[in-house]
């Protein structure tokens, strides 16, 4: 059938998800499927109306405008076009850090501490119970769109003011200090850990698609504690009630805990990305990774 392939959007990862969409479309039509490009939802909703779309292939990153909070899910179930990726509910709860952390504390699942920070409350009170350092994250954006450390209270307005630049609830959270790991889920399986190490202090929006000097460690764990990291995160993953395929980022500290941050539905697939990285540590090239993702659609 007919593969819409979903890009751009209006979300704040509007540039990334081109970078990922160009990539995936190009890669489709290359093994012969009937793929094209379609910008937002919008221009889907056309689509759908018209009647020329059969499946989709969602690498539209973000929430509002983005293809990861559900919406999309919703509109597609209404319409009877299946999607790559989770469905409603594990793309809603997925893209909204304080839920999933919620989730995750209720079932045991590391995390870090954090609270969420209500119009009215005393932003300072709240710090100082939570202690420094801490990091601020709007909810539900992704790239690390909106993010700062704050090592002392002096810079937890700048932080906040910055945060609420974005829709949605905030969230302080206690940093975690050691490596920061990811993992990609294909199917019902975790893949090799990836082990990310900036060259500067942090990976940020900087480090994660323009610098080349990231440099990227898979396996990111010797053998037993990569094997430990994929069952948390593939634990994580099914918590929220994700599936198909995604990605699970986790910290770990120097004394080798791992700490659960965010589950992503529809990682990114640039150059610089880490679910293609993790993929091709096991024979599986980006071609056959975006096969097999599509694939998913047909079950
Ligand atoms: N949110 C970006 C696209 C990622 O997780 O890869
Ligand atoms: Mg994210």
């Amino acid at each position: 059938g007919r593969v819409a392939v979903l890009l751009g959007g209006s979300s704040s990862e509007r540039e990334v998800s081109l970078d990922s969409g160009r990539n995936v479309l190009e890669s489709l039509v290359a093994a012969g499927v009937d793929a094209r490009p379609i910008d937002g939802v919008p221009a889907l909703i056309k689509e759908l109306q018209a009647g020329t779309v059969d499946r989709v292939f969602n690498i539209l990153h973000g929430s509002r405008g983005g293809g990861e909070d559900g919406v999309l899910q919703g509109l597609l179930e209404a319409y009877g076009i299946p999607c790559t990726g989770s469905d409603v509910l594990g793309s809603a709860l997925a893209m909204d850090k304080v839920r999933s952390k919620q989730v995750w504390q209720s079932l045991g699942l590391s995390t870090a501490e954090f609270c969420v920070l209500r119009p009215g409350e005393d932003l300072q009170e709240k710090a100082e119970a939570l202690g420094y350092p801490l990091i601020v994250k709007p909810a539900c954006e992704g790239s690390s769109v909106g993010i700062s450390r704050v090592f002392k209270p002096e810079d937890l307005a700048a932080a906040v003011a910055l945060a609420k630049r974005y829709p949605g609830e905030l969230l302080l959270e206690r940093l975690i200090v050691g490596d920061e790991l990811t993992v990609g889920i294909l199917g019902e399986q975790a893949l090799p850990s990836i082990r990310i190490v900036p060259a500067g202090e942090y990976y940020d929006y900087h480090a994660k698609y323009v610098a080349e000097d990231t440099q990227y460690i898979c396996p990111g764990l010797r053998q037993q504690d990569d094997a430990e990291l994929g069952e948390l995160a593939l634990a994580a993953f099914r918590a929220v009630g994700c599936r198909g395929w995604g990605r699970v980022d986790v910290m770990r500290d120097r004394s080798g805990r791992n700490y659960l941050l965010e589950v992503n539905t529809a990682p990114g697939m640039t150059s610089h990305s880490l679910v293609p990285k993790a993929a091709s540590q096991l024979g599986i090239d980006f071609s056959e990774l975006c096969l097999r993702i599509l694939r998913q659609t047909l079950a």
